[in-house]
């Protein structure tokens, strides 16, 4: 079978696309990464891609930015974009023209603390739980069906901390997810989706491997 083609935008210092090339290298996720795109001509992340043999494009989501992102999908068969860490909103156009094609990873645990600033937020609520989520992108903002979470409990409130814990979570479920996409075992529905056929009404938790 051929390899699902990707692409994966993002705005700054990329420590996910690495781990995520890394998954891809081993042979864990079996994808192509056609493409890394930025919006920040100065992200790190654009760096990593190009140390590994990846073509980058940076892109101005001022203008024309639907057409741009859908001109490369289409013209390099894209089945999968990956957004990690991309701190622009897709274009409903986008959305609904490749809905159940696109991955965002969330720095919470959603439906909690959509939007910027998560970490701020979870300080601000004194939530118990922290933690990331990766799921489907639609025209609502953080608002797809989430496919897999991970949480950890807070014992410290200081932000550098919890960007540390966030990231090995992320670092853990991002090419979860992304493989099961690969391999086929994820689908999105409406506002839910199904694993191995089996229609799920919410995340599956992802027990931390520390
Ligand atoms: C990650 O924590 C990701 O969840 C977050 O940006 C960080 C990127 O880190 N994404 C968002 O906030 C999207 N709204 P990285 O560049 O080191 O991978």
């Amino acid at each position: 079978m051929k390899k699902i083609k990707s692409i994966i935008l993002i705005s700054g210092n990329g420590s996910n696309l690495c781990n995520v090339i890394k998954y891809v290298n081993s042979g864990y996720i079996d994808m192509e990464i056609s493409m890394v795109i930025s919006n920040n001509p100065d992200a790190k992340g654009l760096v990593i891609a190009s140390d590994n043999k990846i073509p980058t494009l940076v892109i101005d989501t001022s203008k024309g930015f639907d057409d741009k992102l859908s001109e490369i999908i289409e013209k390099n068969s894209i089945g999968l974009v990956v957004l990690a860490g991309f701190m622009k909103i897709i274009p409903k156009s986008i959305t609904d023209k490749y809905d159940g094609m696109i991955l965002n990873l969330h720095p919470s645990l959603l439906p909690k603390h959509k939007g910027l600033d998560t970490h701020q937020k979870v300080i601000q609520a004194k939530d118990k739980f922290h933690g990331a989520s990766v799921h489907y992108v639609t025209s609502k903002l953080d608002n797809g069906p989430v496919i897999i979470q991970g949480k950890y409990e807070v014992d410290d409130y200081d932000e550098n901390i919890m960007k540390e814990q966030v990231h090995k979570i992320e670092y853990q479920i991002l090419p979860i997810a992304i493989k099961w996409f690969v391999d086929g075992n994820i689908t999105k529905l409406d506002n839910r989706f199904s694993f191995n056929k089996e229609v799920l009404e919410c995340p599956i938790q992802h027990i931390l491997d520390h």
